[in-house]
């Protein structure tokens, strides 16, 4: 079957690199999602193990959409009996962008009424709707609609740790791409000089130590009645392969103290808490005799948080930071639009990435590179 991952925009070379990286080197884009082959046991795995992407959904069917009846008959003529027991609770979704079809409340209600006319005629029985979750949906670009099913349920970016709300936390899925997007690697120094509730430095304990952003979860395919053989297997395989004995040297600081017992809690329900070093400190107090490392954070924007000025003021003081530590790289992730002035240094790179539909940009500035073949030896001299 053909399996469709939709990623955030701006980070969908990262969601294929992690494909990949987990055995799917071939992907092609459909209807803007990244689509891999795959069987039964691959939804389990991707949904385990992916860190980047959103969800993971089925490819059911492709058509021309130009009327409502072409959307009914196409919807009609799927077997959904091959997914869906006759006691499924049937949820439609639609999309449409630049097409005939627009009213999105209207095609929901078309592919809902074909779905369970289809299934009251193979079952013969009115459907009571009490089982597990099926999430379905019909996204029509350009008049070509795709039909898929949901096997994720929930987001990928809920992976389970984060139970206690913050103020602007970023998106679980959204940190993973930005530790994606640096020069982070396990034996390398990290700080989050803005942690809120935790989030990057979790993500990027998770991925050091190997252990599948999804494995304590439950998926809807979990619910349902099939196979769960791959399922078992990718979470036997997650768990023997986590390096639980790796050491890692993530640090997680911000001013506010109720952010940092946040994320301690939330470090704690990851399973990572003996790992991250989490403190309350000002970004301005922050020094570090460690060479080589890398900051990645996500401070205050000025749009929801705090004044424009005090932002200046902050952005001000974090170059002023970056000059005292020659040889760390500084990733920031922000909406502010006039950051490498205020820094004080055009960044290497930026990328446009989306926070919670705020534009923003992830600048990366680079540190001094360690002569070759001496980083290993820094952080075994350093440990
Ligand atoms: C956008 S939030 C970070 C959210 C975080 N990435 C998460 O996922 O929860 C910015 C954080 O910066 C912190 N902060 C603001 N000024 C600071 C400063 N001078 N030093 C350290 N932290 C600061 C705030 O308390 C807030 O938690």
């Amino acid at each position: 079957m053909e399996l469709l991952i939709p990623a955030a925009f701006g980070v969908e070379a990262v969601v294929k690199r992690e494909l990949s990286r987990l055995g799917y080197p071939e992907t092609k884009a459909i209807n803007g999602r990244i689509g891999v082959s795959g069987e039964l046991s691959d939804i389990a795995k991707l949904n385990i193990n992916l860190s980047c992407g959103e969800r993971v959904l089925i490819l059911l069917a492709e058509f021309d959409a130009v009327t409502f009846d072409q959307v009914y008959e196409n919807a009609y003529a799927y077997d959904w009996q091959n997914f869906l027991p006759c006691n499924a609770r049937i949820l439609t979704y639609a999309k449409s962008v630049d097409s005939a079809l627009f009213a999105q409340k209207s095609l929901c209600s078309v592919l809902k009424k074909a779905i369970v006319d289809k299934l009251t005629n193979v079952y013969r029985r009115s459907l009571d709707e009490s089982g597990a979750r099926y999430m379905i949906e019909i996204s029509i670009y350009k008049n070509k609609a795709t039909l898929t099913l949901d096997t994720t349920g929930d987001g990928l970016h809920k992976r389970g740790y984060r139970k206690l709300a913050y103020t602007a936390p970023l998106k679980e899925t959204t940190a993973a791409a930005l530790i994606d997007l640096s020069v982070y690697n396990p034996d390398k120094y990290l700080a989050d000089l803005f942690c809120g509730s935790g989030t990057i430095p979790i993500e990027a304990c998770l991925r050091a130590i190997n252990k599948p952003v999804g494995i304590d979860r439950q998926f809807d395919y979990n619910f349902w009645n099939i196979d769960q053989s791959g399922d078992k297997l990718a979470r036997e395989e997650g768990y023997d392969n986590i390096k639980r004995d790796k050491k890692v040297f993530i640090s997680g600081f911000d001013i506010d103290k109720n952010a940092v017992s946040i994320a301690r809690y939330h470090a704690k329900l990851a399973g990572v808490e003996e790992k991250i070093h989490f403190q309350i400190a000002d970004m301005r107090q922050f020094s570090s005799k460690q060479r080589y490392g890398i900051v990645i954070s996500n401070p205050p924007y000025g749009e929801r948080l705090n004044t424009r000025k005090e932002v200046e003021i902050l952005y001000k003081d974090l170059g002023s930071l970056y000059k005292k530590l020659p040889d760390w790289s500084f990733y920031i992730l922000t909406s502010y639009p006039n950051f490498e002035r205020v820094f004080g240094k055009r960044a290497d790179k930026n990328r446009k990435i989306y926070n919670a539909n705020i534009e923003c940009r992830y600048y990366s500035i680079l540190g001094a590179k360690p002569p070759k073949n001496q980083e290993k030896r820094f952080v075994e001299t350093d440990e």
